[in-house]
């Protein structure tokens, strides 16, 4: 039976975290410039948002521009820039009808007020639809998100703050933390995404470049979640399934 064979039973992970990397490697393997990389990514991006909604994930977040993207040449900076604005208008009434919640996180105050608009616009349109919630990071770094939660809790007259106080303020924090971490494109660290969130993901790296990543590709990354133990600090036979397996 293949792994893209629907009728296999999943354990699907309520909530998918995903640095999309390898667009600029993949353009480069056949010789065209690396914003086609970038295009062709957000193919994969809409493509991963139906297989998720389809496959019953309840949240998706994406890591899509870094605090540290910044340095890279301004014209691919740019052309970023405005393919998420371009996407925003287009996809936007699609999403709502599909239901999908849209969200995005990170700072915004280095975006052009066009952008700034579209954002507030997606978010208010969606904002009462109970599918499938898309979180994207923009402008995202994991260290400054810690760094404006613990200012939050500061500025409401916290003196000395506690675990509660970060994850009172930090991304994300209305959900679930993430159940599955993807990173394709070979490379595996975390690069700054969700450093708070992440502290018992399970996590997944493929070589598979971002935009070929098809739903074949989701099902392997879901399939070897499927296969984790999650002791969280227990052990093995603390656990409610050993009860169920002796
Ligand atoms: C990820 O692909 C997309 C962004 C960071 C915006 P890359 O552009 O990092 O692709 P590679 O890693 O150079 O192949
Ligand atoms: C991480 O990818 C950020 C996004 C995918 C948006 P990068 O390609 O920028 O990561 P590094 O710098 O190689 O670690
Ligand atoms: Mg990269």
């Amino acid at each position: 039976m293949s792994s893209a064979d629907s009728t296999v039973t999943r354990l699907i992970p309520r909530h998918v975290a995903v640095i999309m990397d390898g667009n600029g490697r993949w353009a480069k393997k056949r010789l065209l410039p690396r914003v086609m990389g970038h295009k062709r990514g957000l193919d994969a991006l809409e493509a991963t948002v139906k297989n998720c909604q389809e496959l019953g994930v309840e949240c998706l977040t994406v890591f899509a521009f870094s605090t540290e993207n910044w340095r890279r040449p301004a014209d691919e900076v740019g052309f970023l820039m405005n393919l998420f604005l371009q996407s925003l208008k287009k996809q936007v009434k699609r999403l709502h009808n599909n239901n999908i919640r849209l969200r995005v996180i990170g700072k915004r105050d280095r975006f052009g007020a066009d952008i700034r608009d579209g954002i507030a616009e997606a978010e208010a349109l969606t904002a009462g639809n109970s599918g499938l919630l898309l979180s994207i990071a923009v402008d995202y770094g994991g260290h400054q998100d810690i760094v404006q939660a613990a200012n939050k809790a500061i500025a409401s007259g916290k003196t000395e703050l506690t675990e509660a106080d970060i994850q009172a303020h930090i991304s994300l924090n209305d959900v679930a933390t993430p159940d599955l971490f993807i990173r394709t494109g070979g490379e595996t660290r975390i690069s700054n995404f969700l450093l708070w969130q992440l502290a018992y993901t399970e996590l997944y790296f493929t070589e598979t470049l971002w935009p070929d990543f098809d739903l074949a590709a989701l099902q392997a990354a879901i399939d070897s979640f499927g296969q984790r133990e999650r002791r969280f600090g227990r052990t093995s036979e603390q656990l409610p399934e050993h009860e169920q397996r002796n």
